[in-house]
This record gives C-alpha cells, sequence and structure tokens, in this order.
C-alpha cells in the first residue's frame, strides 16, 4: 500500500478532524462534566482521514500523543478557560474496524492498536501509580522531577542543580509528584469462542485513567482498545527472560451487552425458526433434537430443554426474582451424565462445561488471589464466567468448601459477594445450572433419601428447580435397546436417531426465544394455583411438615414460561402449567416422593428428617412387632401390605423406612424375604 502523505502535520490534521460539530459538542461536554477526556468512534476516522487511522493503528504511541495534543487545541478554541486549568486531554477510540483474536495475537502486532474482546477474569483495585515523580536532593535541598515510565519508581541518576550534580540520596516527595489511577485486568477468550477442546487465552490489560478505572468487573465481556506491548518476565538474580509476554495498554474499555442480539441470525433463519415455532410438535422436536446419541431420559431432556429456554426473571423495586432453572442429575456412574453436561455447554448460548472444582483457583464463584508481585486480585469463577449463559457443572459434590458458602447467593440472587483482603465487589452470575452429582457411596441407594445419597447440604439441593435420580440397573429390555443404540452409534459414527434440530439452529432459536417474556393467562394460573394449594392443603390436613414451599411455585411458573418460550408463545397456556405440573411430579417422584398419596413431604428430599418419620418409623416397627406374636419372623411382602392397607404407607416409602431401619439394626432378616426386630 502506497502511504499517503499527510498535508500539514498530524496534529493539524487531527485537530481539522474535530473541528466537525459532533466533536465540538464532545469537547463541550467533557468540559462541561469536568473530564478530560472523550471519545472518538474510530470508523469517523476512517471516513474522514483514512490515512491518519492508519498511522494510528500502526503508530499508536507517536499519533495517540498527536491526537491528544489537538484534542487539547481544539478545548483552546471551544472552552478557553477550562483548557488553561486542563494540563492534557486524552482521546479514547471506540470501534476499531476488526476485533483481534486473542489466539492470533502475535509478535507482529507489538507496539501496534488492536482491539481484543472477551470476558474480565481478574481484576486489580484501582490504584494511584506516579506518572511523574519529585525527588528531594537530601545534600542541597534541589527538586528534580522524573517521567515516570517503567513498573518501578527511578529516581534521578543526579541531582539536576548545576551546582550540586550530585547522584542523591534523594527523598520521594508524594505530595509534589503526580498520580494517575490505574488498574490491572486479564481478559480471556470467551466460552463461546473457544475452539472445541483448547484452554482458553488471555492478556493482562493496564488501565489508566479515572474515566477507564473500575467501569468493568469480572465476569463482563469486555472489548478493548490498547497498544500492544510486550515485557520479558524477570527472574530473581537471573535477570530478564529472552521470552517475552504480551500485554496492552489500554486507551479505551467498552462494556459491551450481553444480550442474545450478540448471536446473528440470517433471514433465512429466521424464516426457519418461525417455522418451528409454528410446529403443533415443536416441543417434541426440541426434545429430540437434544444429545440425540443418549439414549432414553426423555423427561431429563424435556428438563434441559425448560433450562436452555429459561424462565422470565422478575425484577420489582424490592426484590429480583431469577428467570433462570437450576437443574441437578444424581446418578451412577456410567449413566451419561457428563456426556449431557457437556452437549448443554455446546449448544446452550454462553454455556460453560466445568467440574465441581472449577477450572482455576477461583473454583464456581470467586477468589481473591495474592499477586506475585504483591497486592490482591479478584479473579471470576465459573458462575461468573458464565453469566447470562448455563454454566454445567459436573460433580458438584466435589466443589470448594469457600464454593459451598458462597453457591447460595449465586444461585437464587444471582450474584457473588467478595469481602476479602481489601477487595469489596459484588459480581454478576446470572446463569442457569446444570449440575451433576456422584452417590456418596459410590451407588445410589434407592433406600435413603437424596438427601442422604449425595454430599450436599440440604440448603443447596433446596434451590434445585428440578432433581433427577440416573440409577444404573439392569432391565432387560431397556438393555437390549441401549446396546443396540450404544453399538450402532459406535458402527455408524452418526447418532441412529437424527437430530431434527441442528446443534447451531437450536442455539439460534434459544437466543431468539430469550427476547420473548410470556405471561401466565388466567387458566394456566389456575392449575398451578391448584396444584400448589392441593399440595399445600393435604400436608395441613393431614398434619404432616409443609410439603410443598413458595420455591416449589416459583420453580412451577418457569417451567411454564420455558414452555411457552420455546414455542415462541407470548402467553402461557394451560397445557405449559400440566406440562410443568407433570415434570415437577416426576421430579418429587424421583426423589422418592409418592405424590397419589397427597404426602408430598419436601422434607424428605431435603432433611431426610421430616417430623414426621419418626412416628411412621414406629408405626412400621409396631406392625412388625405386632405381625412377630403370630408368626416369629416376618414375611417382608405381607409387612408391606399391612402398612398400606391399615396405615396408608405405600410400599416405596415402606421400603425406605424398612432400609433405614436395617442399616441402623432396629430389625434384621433372618431369611430372605423375612424380617424380625433385633
Ligand atoms: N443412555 C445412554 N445412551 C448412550 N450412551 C450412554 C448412555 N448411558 C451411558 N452411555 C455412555 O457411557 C459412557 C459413560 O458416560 P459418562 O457421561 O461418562 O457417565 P457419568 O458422567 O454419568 O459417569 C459414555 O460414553 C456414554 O456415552
Ligand atoms: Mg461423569
Ligand atoms: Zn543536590
Amino acid at each position: 500500500m502506497v502511504e499517503e502523505v499527510l498535508m500539514g502535520g498530524p496534529q493539524e490534521s487531527f485537530q481539522d478532524f474535530l473541528k466537525v460539530d459532533k466533536y465540538r459538542e464532545r469537547i463541550s461536554q467533557m468540559a462541561l462534566a469536568g473530564k478530560t477526556s472523550f471519545i472518538v468512534d474510530f470508523e469517523d476516522l476512517i471516513t474522514v482521514d483514512s490515512a491518519l487511522a492508519e498511522h494510528i493503528l500502526k503508530k499508536p504511541d507517536e499519533y495517540l500523543k498527536h491526537a491528544n495534543q489537538a484534542a487539547h487545541a481544539q478545548l483552546q478554541i471551544e472552552e478557553p478557560e477550562y483548557a488553561e486549568r486542563t494540563e492534557s486531554v486524552t482521546v479514547r477510540f471506540r470501534g476499531l474496524p476488526q476485533p483481534m483474536s486473542l489466539r492470533n495475537l502475535g509478535a507482529e502486532h507489538i507496539g501496534r492498536l488492536a482491539m481484543v474482546e472477551g470476558i474480565i477474569i481478574r481484576a486489580t483495585p484501582a490504584r494511584p501509580m506516579v506518572t511523574r515523580a519529585a525527588f528531594k536532593c537530601k545534600r542541597c535541598g534541589e527538586i528534580s522531577y522524573r517521567d515516570q515510565g517503567t513498573p518501578f519508581l527511578r529516581a534521578p541518576f543526579a541531582c539536576d542543580s548545576p551546582s550540586c550534580r550530585r547522584k542523591g540520596p534523594f527523598d520521594f516527595l508524594q505530595e509534589m509528584s503526580d498520580f494517575i489511577d490505574s488498574q490491572e485486568i486479564r481478559i480471556q477468550e470467551r466460552p463461546e469462542d473457544l475452539p472445541p477442546g483448547q484452554l482458553p487465552r488471555w492478556i493482562d490489560t493496564k488501565i489508566f485513567g479515572r474515566d477507564l478505572v473500575d467501569v468493568a468487573r469480572p465476569g463482563d465481556d469486555v472489548s478493548v482498545i490498547g497498544i500492544v506491548r510486550a515485557a520479558a518476565p524477570t527472574v530473581p538474580k537471573v535477570g530478564k527472560l529472552r521470552t517475552f509476554r504480551l500485554h496492552l495498554d489500554s486507551n479505551f474499555i467498552d462494556v459491551l451487552s450481553k444480550e442474545p442480539e450478540a448471536v446473528l441470525i440470517s433471514p433465512q433463519e429466521e424464516e426457519k425458526i418461525f417455522e418451528l415455532a409454528r410446529d403443533p410438535w415443536a416441543h417434541r422436536k426440541i426434545l429430540r433434537s437434544i444429545a440425540p446419541s443418549i439414549y432414553g431420559y426423555e423427561y431429563i431432556k424435556e428438563s434441559i430443554m425448560y433450562l436452555l429456554f429459561g424462565g422470565v426473571p422478575k425484577r420489582l423495586p424490592d426484590i429480583t426474582i431469577r428467570g433462570d432453572m437450576n437443574l441437578l442429575l444424581v446418578g451412577d456412574p456410567g449413566t451419561a451424565k457428563s456426556q449431557l453436561l457437556q452437549y448443554v455447554a455446546k449448544v446452550a448460548p454462553r454455556g460453560l462445561y466445568t467440574s465441581g472444582r472449577g477450572s482455576t483457583a477461583a473454583g464456581l464463584t470467586a477468589a481473591v488471589l495474592r499477586e506475585r508481585r504483591g497486592g490482591m486480585t479478584l479473579e471470576a469463577g465459573a458462575l461468573v464466567l458464565a453469566d447470562k449463559g448455563v454454566a454445567c457443572i459436573d460433580e458438584i459434590d466435589k466443589m470448594r468448601p469457600e464454593d459451598r458458602v458462597a453457591i447460595h447467593e449465586a444461585m437464587e440472587q444471582h450474584t457473588v459477594s467478595v469481602a476479602k483482603g481489601g477487595i469489596v465487589a459484588t459480581l454478576n452470575a446470572r446463569t442457569a445450572i446444570l449440575a451433576a452429582a456422584n452417590p456418596a457411596f459410590g451407588r445410589y441407594d434407592p433406600y435413603r433419601t437424596v438427601a442422604e445419597n449425595i454430599t450436599l447440604p440440604v440448603t443447596i439441593l433446596s434451590r434445585f428447580d428440578l432433581i433427577f435420580v440416573l440409577r444404573d440397573v439392569p432391565k432387560k429390555e431397556i438393555d437390549a435397546k441401549m446396546t443396540e443404540h450404544i453399538l450402532d452409534l459406535h458402527r455408524t459414527g452418526t447418532p441412529p436417531v437424527e437430530a431434527p434440530i441442528s446443534p447451531d439452529l437450536l442455539r439460534k432459536y434459544i437466543s431468539y426465544s430469550r427476547s420473548i417474556k410470556p405471561a401466565l393467562t388466567e387458566e394456566a394460573l389456575e392449575r398451578l394455583k391448584d396444584f400448589y394449594l392441593t399440595m399445600r392443603s393435604a400436608s395441613e390436613t393431614e398434619g404432616t411438615p409443609i410439603a410443598i414451599t413458595a420455591r416449589q411455585l416459583e420453580s412451577l411458573v418457569r417451567v411454564a414460561e420455558a414452555r411457552a418460550r420455546a414455542a415462541l408463545r407470548k402467553e402461557i397456556l394451560a397445557e405449559d402449567a400440566e406440562a410443568s405440573i407433570a415434570i415437577m411430579k416426576r421430579s418429587l417422584e424421583e426423589v422418592g416422593i409418592d405424590i397419589s398419596s397427597h404426602k408430598l413431604d419436601i422434607d424428605i428430599i431435603m432433611t431426610g428428617k421430616p417430623k414426621s418419620l419418626r412416628d411412621k418409623l414406629q408405626v412400621v416397627l409396631g406392625t412388625l412387632i405386632e405381625m412377630e406374636k403370630d408368626t416369629g419372623m416376618v414375611e417382608r411382602s405381607a409387612l408391606l401390605e399391612k402398612l398400606e392397607t391399615e396405615s396408608s404407607i405405600l410400599s416405596g416409602e415402606a421400603e425406605r423406612l424398612l432400609g433405614q431401619m436395617l442399616r441402623e439394626g432396629t430389625i434384621y432378616s433372618p431369611k430372605e424375604g423375612y424380617l424380625k426386630k433385633t
């Protein structure tokens, strides 16, 4: 490319560019607000003076100075008084033509201006940094000033006084030095930009200036414009390394919106989306497109569908109620839990797959870390990075103790608060959670409650909208079909059932649906209310502990909203409410509650210690003792029958009670199928 010759000096050219109304206004506004920086849209510069734009990109160190001087000169014209009082003006550039992928940033970009997009994963607190330091000579008292450009404070080599010229020693004079606010942040590739199987790349970025410091927090999606620098790390007592590390000296940070429009949808795709939404079988089609290679688990896939579409968050003046769902899969090893999670991380707009331990020191929530050079830095964990997306947490039972404390707030309030090491911050974690947990005893024990089966506290369990148990029990018929399914998959290398909707279109469909905020119709509201109240009153009249809590009611609404969204409907119909009730019942049954008896006992799932449990154990033991009087030892099936007919304790529950008594050693089994009190 032939370089154009700039007419006049670069500073004059830039000042000419600033003479349009748009920038004259911005300069006046800057003065009015008492600020010392303003934003220039880079596109404008390209349009007006492409040669100058080109120079700024290639030689930012030199040309950004010209731009700042031009801005100050123009300020003298617009607001002479303010210009008098202001030493310098900083021009901030927004929107370079092309964002640079962190993956492609390399040696050839050193010294150039680049725009990098990603998520902030770390941030130090804002700290004042000396730009111009004043030093007092201890021998003669002369004050010498030195501009500071390195990470270390540098004293003058020799005193400025012509009659002294000695090498100090010097005292640093803080009150006569100039400071600027500074901060360091680390920007990492977004989960959705990450090539499969690759570790995310990151770059450290230095921020200078009151107007840029603290505008963005960990978890925020940003576009940073800055000069690419390379610095050699210093190894103590050895010297500087020959391999350099890249970082950015930022000129501007733009906090980007995370709204789903970010996913580009073409007009043809939009047409396909509408067509799908009109399909009366839309829900089935979506369901069949979720992890088609995984056999069975229809209701789990249905729940995953609801999780992907999500409910509508309610922002009331005093409180907010989350719209995103939390779903937990508890199950035996080898039941495709990890596979399901990985699939969801891929198809969800901004999906992130991580293990309970998290993939970084920050774990699932956040951590305050000590930096190598001293000082503290706040690092975002998985739930913050998945903000406005779906966090798939495998083996959630293995999370760090710190996360066990912090995850409550993240799951319900959708924030992560940190107050440690001088850092006080609240980060956003507006994410749906799909978690998997392995049973504490290796295999799921159906005679124990969910709470007993996994090592997660009740307070965390109760924050999941739906919980499902995946058990690996041999069942002839299912085994045969599943074997065929898996072998077929291995033979052909394709899923035995083809997905009606491609993952790419599904992701776009989900993104598109997020703008819809379905509202309850009268009929849907009635159904949910009926279901909820029946359960409540059932538990009231029969004197059991609270059967179902307001949390379940909110879950019911979320599922119904998600189902309406999945059909791009603005109205929540009776069918949505019914589907929601059905899946909720299913989930409650899975974790050991018999709905048909109306003896819903959410305490059983959660604490494993319902108020009435002891009474029930007494009834079972009493019945057993009574029967023993006649027969010596008691046939298990006869006991179950008697319990059901006389005390209306259903066999599922009775089995669980017997299991517990067997474990506790209150009763034992003298021979197969028989029981006896110890
Ligand atoms: N229902 C199923 N359909 C297809 N494959 C399955 C199914 N259940 C298990 N598998 C296969 O078994 C393997 C183990 O699954 P994995 O997700 O690692 O289990 P988990 O995380 O539950 O221990 C995977 O290769 C998975 O594809
Ligand atoms: Mg696994
Ligand atoms: Zn001196």
